[in-house]
């Protein structure tokens, strides 16, 4: 039995569970909480007490064992986990490799020595000459002697020589000095302290052990404000936020971590007694030191910016990483809540902690959401006579972050603002925005259509669709780009057009027939009629459905019968798809379209019927609609297959029905794909002349 084996044999996954979560509650043969990992009202946190294993069903979506609770609900490495964990269960550990433990001594003994440099310019504050450092920090930064003696500010005295004498006196080697980059090697090997007449403040790490420093400047002329301990074995400023060892527990407490720039916002604000004050030490956050405090110990980031330019252009590269780090752990949705502070009359948050210390609470509190912020600074630039082109270029910048959001509603507001701030509807917004992460995830390359077994194997495809299948894998012509928004808009798109003119229904249907040829499969299949199946919006299924039965009725004109059925709940959709929807849907997907609609609405209504390069749009478009259902489809299948072959006892005949499928799917898609091609050329063409 391993290690971990053991330890889970002993520590009982649900009792482990229920210290840390004490709402954990039996539930048929499982147990049940809110998860712990997420804000969430109705619980969707399982834990399996036969298989010792848990999972989130909400947004999380991720489960593990006895290990991965723990780590996650600590913010523990596996390490830390095994050791603490063993310990728990009264386990002994092996010991670590002999390389391990090398590389582990050794940085223990550059750790030691780091803290004895900490000791010796703490103890350096207390000399004579560095009175005018003292009155510093008391009379220009307002910082108290406990507050000095807590985060061990110190000075390094105007010498060349000062640290790296005391250091050898104790033992150091030169090496090992210049390693940590306390001392600097010249070219000529001459060897000299690197903090000269500078505060110095020591950096520590998540356990509070000194790993390096920040040195600030004491006199104006200096060329740089501060110096930094130099990257080392020892010291990675990216994965430390300054402050974290003593502020740790009060950012749990509260579940909200502030994210200032510098050491001394830090150092004001514990000073003040606000201890979830961590910075991330000037340059823009990375995805580390996110990840050192959200979602671990917070659900709420505030990031706090300094009042200069430089300041908000780190904040919004901060967002981005926030943002990308954040929803990557939550199935692109961002759980944590986001926010962004600025101190009022261009102050910095030293400055603001330092006036009215006791008004610190209410500005975090009143924190402007990520999505507001976002979006008044990106529109705040646009000059009042703005371009739809420049327009549409910050809705793309700001849609990602707005639907990053957990929250429907606060999407929805959110949506509701840009729209007004730049005059772009808000369902081609919405459009844009719904389609942004479903697009990351799919469209892959052809290629990878086909099923996981195929492709394995190495088996030649389908031998009797090999012409129809090189066409499509190999794109001779590669078939019309969809944007991302526009797969959406295609829906409103589509129907509006059928609404208006329900025969042309029968267009569609016949052009999908005749693709199925006379595969019956196919007929049945995948390039049935075009149907309620083919939207997605549950206000467009219905619609489509009035409209289907009204073409199977003969009593009354299709288009008479469609307006009886509409009722009230409709009739609003039903009003913009027939009269809003073509200039809209035209506008969202100009850009990606080679004939202008605008121009092809213009000429409507006409009494000879549609012109043929508008019916051949509308075919266009609804094998475009139909390949997206496909694509939703195939993926499902693809989740299926997978699951019947990695079941214990795998379903010969259900994979067989399952494989088939997919084939026959990729069968029409190969097949529409080349008349989307042939479409979208002749369009072209007309469009030319
Ligand atoms: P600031 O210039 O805002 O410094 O840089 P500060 O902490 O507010 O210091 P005071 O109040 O002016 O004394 C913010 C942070 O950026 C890093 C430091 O971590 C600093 O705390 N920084 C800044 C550097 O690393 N090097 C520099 O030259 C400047
Ligand atoms: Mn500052």
């Amino acid at each position: 039995m391993s290690v971990t084996d053991e330890i889970k044999s002993r520590i009982d996954l649900v009792s482990y569970v229920q210290r840390q979560v004490p709402g954990l509650k039996k539930a048929g043969r499982n147990h049940k909480a809110c998860c712990p990992f997420h804000n969430e009202k109705t619980p969707s946190f399982i834990v399996n007490p036969e298989r010792q294993t848990w999972h989130c069903f909400g947004a999380c979506s991720e489960g593990g064992d006895l290990f991965t609770f723990a780590q996650k609900i600590h913010g523990w490495e596996f390490k830390e986990a095994l050791r603490e964990l063993a310990a728990e269960a009264g386990i002994a550990l092996r010991a670590q490799t002999p390389e391990q433990k090398s590389a582990s001594d050794r940085r223990d003994a550059l750790r030691g020595m780091v803290n004895a440099a900490a000791d010796l310019y703490q103890d350096r504050l207390q000399a004579g000459d560095a009175l005018a450092v003292r009155r510093y920090l008391t009379e220009s930064r307002g910082l108290n002697d406990e507050t000095v003696r807590i985060f061990q500010l110190g000075y390094a005295p105007d010498s060349w020589d000062w640290l790296l004498l005391s250091l050898r006196r104790l033992g150091y080697s030169d090496e090992d000095i210049v390693e940590v980059g306390l001392a600097v090697r010249s070219d000529k090997g001459r060897v000299y302290d690197r903090f000269r007449n500078r505060l110095m403040i020591p950096i520590r790490d998540e356990r509070g052990r000194v790993v390096g420093f920040g040195g600030r400047a004491l006199g104006q002329d200096e060329s740089a404000k501060y110096i930094n301990s130099p990257q080392s074995a020892l010291f990675d400023k990216s994965g430390l936020l300054f402050g974290l060892d003593m502020g740790k527990g009060a950012i749990r407490e509260s579940g909200t971590a502030v994210i200032v720039e510098g050491y001394l916002d830090v150092i004001q604000a514990h000073q003040a007694g606000y201890l979830n004050v961590v910075a991330q030490m000037g340059t823009a956050m990375t995805e580390r030191q996110i990840g050192l405090v959200a979602p671990r110990f917070a659900g709420k980031i505030v990031m706090a910016l300094d009042a200069d330019e430089a300041g908000q252009n780190a904040a919004r590269r901060s967002l981005e990483v926030a943002r990308q780090a954040l929803s990557r752990d939550y199935a692109g949705r961002l759980s944590v809540d986001l926010r962004i502070l600025q101190a009022p009359a261009g102050k910095d948050p030293d400055d603001f902690l330092r006036q009215s210390p006791a008004a610190w609470d209410s500005l975090v509190a009143g924190a402007q959401a990520v999505a507001d912020y976002v979006i008044d600074a990106e529109t705040a630039a646009l000059p009042d006579d703005s371009s739809m082109h420049e327009r549409e270029a910050v809705a793309l910048r700001v849609l990602p972050i707005l639907t990053a959001s957990e929250s429907n509603l606060y999407q929805q507001e959110n949506v509701q603002k840009l729209s007004r701030r730049l005059r772009i509807s808000e369902r081609d917004l919405l459009a844009w925005a719904r389609d942004k992460l479903p697009a990351e995830h799919s469209a892959p390359p052809p290629m990878e259509d086909l099923p996981p077994a195929y492709w394995q194997d190495n088996q030649i495809p389908y031998p009797g669709e090999a012409s129809e299948l090189s066409a499509f894998a190999g794109s001779a012509e590669p078939a019309p780009a969809i944007g991302s928004g526009l797969k959406r808009a295609l829906e409103p798109y589509c129907l509006g057009l059928l609404l208006r003119d329900p025969n042309l229904l029968y267009l569609v249907n016949r052009k999908l027939r005749e693709l199925a040829g006379d595969d019956d499969d196919l007929l049945r299949g995948p390039l049935c009629a075009l149907g309620v199946d083919d939207f997605t919006e549950s206000q467009y299924r219905m619609l489509m459905a009035h409209l289907q039965e009204s073409m199977a009725q003969d009593e009354r004109e299709p288009l008479e019968h469609l307006e009886s059925m509409v009722g009230a709940d409709l009739q609003l959709e039903y009003q913009a798809l027939l009269l809003e929807a073509p200039e809209a849907v035209a506008r969202s997907i100009r850009r990606n379209f080679q004939v202008d609609l605008n121009d092809i609405f213009r000429r409507r209504p006409s009494r000879t019927g549609p012109r043929s390069s508008e019916r051949d749009e509308l075919i266009s478009r609804a094998l475009q609609l139909r390949l997206t259902r496909l694509e939703y489809e195939r993926v499902e299948l693809q989740y299926l297959q997978e699951e019947a072959q990695s079941s214990v006892e795998v379903d010969q005949q259900q994979t067989e029905q399952l494989n088939a499928k997919i084939m026959l799917s990729m069968k029409a898609k190969a097949r529409i794909n080349r008349a989307v091609s042939r479409y979208s050329h002749s369009l072209q063409q007309s469009s030319i002349s």
